[in-house]
């Protein structure tokens, strides 16, 4: 209809000229990279399905974590692989544990560095469940103050912020209560509000040694089709004190994090995960894609779907791509 005056390609004309009308951004500072961290010395082992990514120990971790400082990330996101695990996920909890160290040992070099914890008991427990089990059950109530527990442990360690990712009810307002009651009141809660039941964690599971003995985890995780229950998941999360948004997976769920973005006012993270950084660099190995150009493009659509804060495995690739 209105062709020949309207001419969009006009605006297409030249990179500069594309640079001026662009509508948004991928930027460092939307960053935060997940580091895995495992028990032992001198440990550097590769995650099989994950190219690039390590189960670190102790004393080789902040060679990594400088490479996220060197880049000017401004945050890390540390995951923990403990010595032992039992039935009620100790290691989680235990001062002395193994993300407790790390956050020392991170936040002693690198006080400046935002240094977020997942909050969980499946890399702590030997069932592999995010709570605690009674006959093949996995019990909500019992499991909150376990978790409210590992994230106060977090905190006291240094944690610049904790988030929960094991979709009981009402962990939010127990770990809140947990930290307001002990001094840290200034901590704040990114929640996994929106986490679904995704075979994209798959490769996840082999780099933490967190996949379940039994069953799913779809009694607590959400069902993959379902979208008002993300915002009543977001809602309640923020009732309860959470000041931060995850929605999780990012790639199959950009609806969702359209959604969260519309509806609620608080920074909305997309956690981009295992499974979707497993599929690019696979197509990436096979000659198939180029990694930097899908890497960019998928980080940006996720930005125009209304993410604020992007975490992935790729965030060190993605800063020296943006800075050079
Ligand atoms: C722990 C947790 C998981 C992920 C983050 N925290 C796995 C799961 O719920 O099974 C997945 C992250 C990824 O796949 O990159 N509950």
């Amino acid at each position: 209809m209105y062709y020949p005056i309207t001419r969009p390609r006009r605006l297409r004309s030249s990179a500069n000229m594309r640079r001026l009308v662009r509508e948004h951004h991928l930027r460092v500072d939307d960053l935060i990279y997940p580091l895995f961290v495992t028990a032992g010395r001198d440990v550097k082992k590769p995650v099989q399905s994950m190219p690039g990514v390590y189960n670190i120990s102790l004393d080789l971790l902040l060679p990594e974590v400088e490479k996220a400082v060197h880049q000017d990330i401004p945050g890390i996101l540390l995951f923990g692989l403990p010595e032992t695990k039992d039935a009620i996920g100790s290691g989680a909890y235990d001062n002395n544990g193994i993300i407790q160290n790390a956050v020392r040992t991170v936040k002693d070099k690198y006080p400046e560095l935002l240094v977020l914890t997942d909050v969980c008991l499946c890399e702590y427990t030997d069932h592999g469940h995010c709570g605690i089990v009674r006959d093949g059950e996995v019990l909500n109530d019992p499991s909150l103050e376990l978790l409210a527990r590992t994230a106060l442990s977090h905190a006291q360690s240094g944690a610049d912020m904790v988030a929960p990712s094991d979709m009981m009810d009402g962990r939010v307002q127990a770990i809140r209560e947990a930290l307001d009651a002990n001094g840290y009141a200034g901590i704040p809660i990114m929640s996994y509000s929106v986490k679904y039941s995704s075979a994209f964690y798959g490769p996840f599971r082999e780099a933490a040694g967190s996949a379940p003995r039994f069953g799913d985890r779809k009694t607590y995780q959400m069902d993959p089709p379902n979208v008002r229950e993300a915002l009543r998941e977001a809602e309640q999360d923020i009732a309860e004190g959470a000041d931060m948004i995850i929605v999780k997976p990012a790639m199959a769920y950009m609806d969702i994090i359209a959604a969260v973005r519309e509806n609620f006012d608080l920074p909305v993270a997309a956690y981009n995960v295992s499974g979707e950084y497993a599929m690019i660099k696979a197509a990436a190995q096979m000659g198939w894609i180029d990694e930097q150009k899908v890497t960019m493009e998928l980080l940006t659509g996720l930005k125009r779907a209304g993410a604020n804060i992007i975490i992935t495995y790729h965030a060190v690739d993605a800063a020296r791509w943006l800075h050079a």
